[in-house]
């Protein structure tokens, strides 16, 4: 794990930092709220945000990561970063869709199937749409974007590798309407629930099962609460960082692109982050004693399930089957009819 030592390390670094600018009269320490615990790709996004921000701006200005939370549960931090009561948030895509209902493109079912898919869908044209759609709609600007790996299930009762064996869990997920629409595709009615409270509903036993990457599990020490993991694929997680715009829009034409640079830089970081970790952190996990199974017949029953049920039903939020089409096409797959 010695990238996320070099991590630990950074974050002193960033400290020194913010002390050296603190007297300069117009220096800004800006709050980044952050959903998940540390050792994971939102945080790896961050500290790349804040250290490529120093350097863009001569250590004027920097920011702080506040972890696991703190500031609020994920759908909250966009609220609070749209009325401009809080300067950054890194969120899993999930937790954008509800306040702008376009990017729910890149979280249908079995759409991304690589984080090659990935990267071209959010870094292309289609991804700039959908950074307009969510200025317009959600008064956030997305400046950069986390690549956490396709979501698994786990769950603390049972080995799962087919949509017969989900029909007694009690599985929770974001409050994100493509992704109760699924696993009710799978004939399983799954409770909706915030990301801050996932973590106690889990060791409680509230709820059987939850999914996330695997590196979101090993940062939210989930393997405490969980034994079996299934290697579904049906959501690659994005986890975008968002800047309040009203606060984008304050800063000088200087400072923006200083800002906006930065998160490109840490976009680029997180890709090769997720390459370098999630094979290694799912091996921890194993360790620690995770038991981790694939699904029947290379998970067909789960895709053709999701895929038909699913994607018709949210043709309309996500802009017309046309933007669908934008996206499969950007990724070199086929169009769907309407
Ligand atoms: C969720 O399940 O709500 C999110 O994917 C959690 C996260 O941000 O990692």
């Amino acid at each position: 794990m010695s990238f996320i030592k070099k991590l630990g390390t950074m974050t002193a670094a960033v400290s020194v930092a913010a002390l050296m600018v603190a007297g300069a009269a117009d220096a800004k320490n800006f709050k980044i709220a952050v959903g998940d615990g540390g050792g994971g790709t939102q945080e790896a996004l961050g500290l790349a945000f804040i250290e490529a921000l120093e350097e863009n701006t001569n250590g004027q200005h920097t920011a702080s990561l506040f972890l696991n939370g703190q500031l609020g549960s994920e759908q909250d931090t966009v609220n609070d970063a749209a009325i401009g009561t809080l300067d950054f948030s890194i969120l899993a895509i999930n937790n954008v869709t509800p306040f702008s209902p376009t990017v729910g493109t890149l979280t249908l079912p079995y759409m991304i199937l690589s984080l090659e898919d990935a990267e071209k869908l959010t870094q292309g044209p289609v991804g700039q749409e959908l950074v307009e759609n969510t200025i317009r709609d959600a008064g956030v600007r997305i400046i950069g974007w986390a690549y956490s790996g396709f979501r698994v299930l786990t769950n603390s009762k049972k080995p799962v590798t087919t949509v017969a064996d989900m029909q007694d869990l009690v599985v929770r997920v974001p409050k994100n309407e493509i992704m109760i629409a699924t696993y009710q595709s799978w004939g399983v009615n799954p409770t909706p629930m915030a990301w801050s409270e996932t973590f106690a509903a889990l060791q409680t036993k509230v709820v059987d099962g939850q999914d996330n990457p695997y590196i979101t599990n090993y940062a939210m020490k989930f393997d405490e609460v969980q034994k079996y993991v299934t290697n579904l694929r049906y959501l690659f997680s994005i986890e975008p960082l968002i800047v309040s715009e009203s606060v984008f829009q304050s800063l000088s034409e200087e400072e923006q692109k200083a800002v906006l640079a930065a998160g490109e830089a840490a976009t680029a970081f997180s890709a090769q982050y997720l390459r370098d970790q999630e094979a290694e952190i799912k091996g921890v996990l194993q360790e620690r004693g995770m038991e981790i199974s694939d699904p029947a017949n290379n998970e067909e029953e789960f895709i053709t399930l999701a895929t038909e049920a699913v994607w018709p039903q949210f043709y309309e939020s996500v802009g017309g089957v046309e933007k669908v089409n934008a996206a499969l096409a950007a990724i070199g797959r086929d169009p769907v009819q309407e």
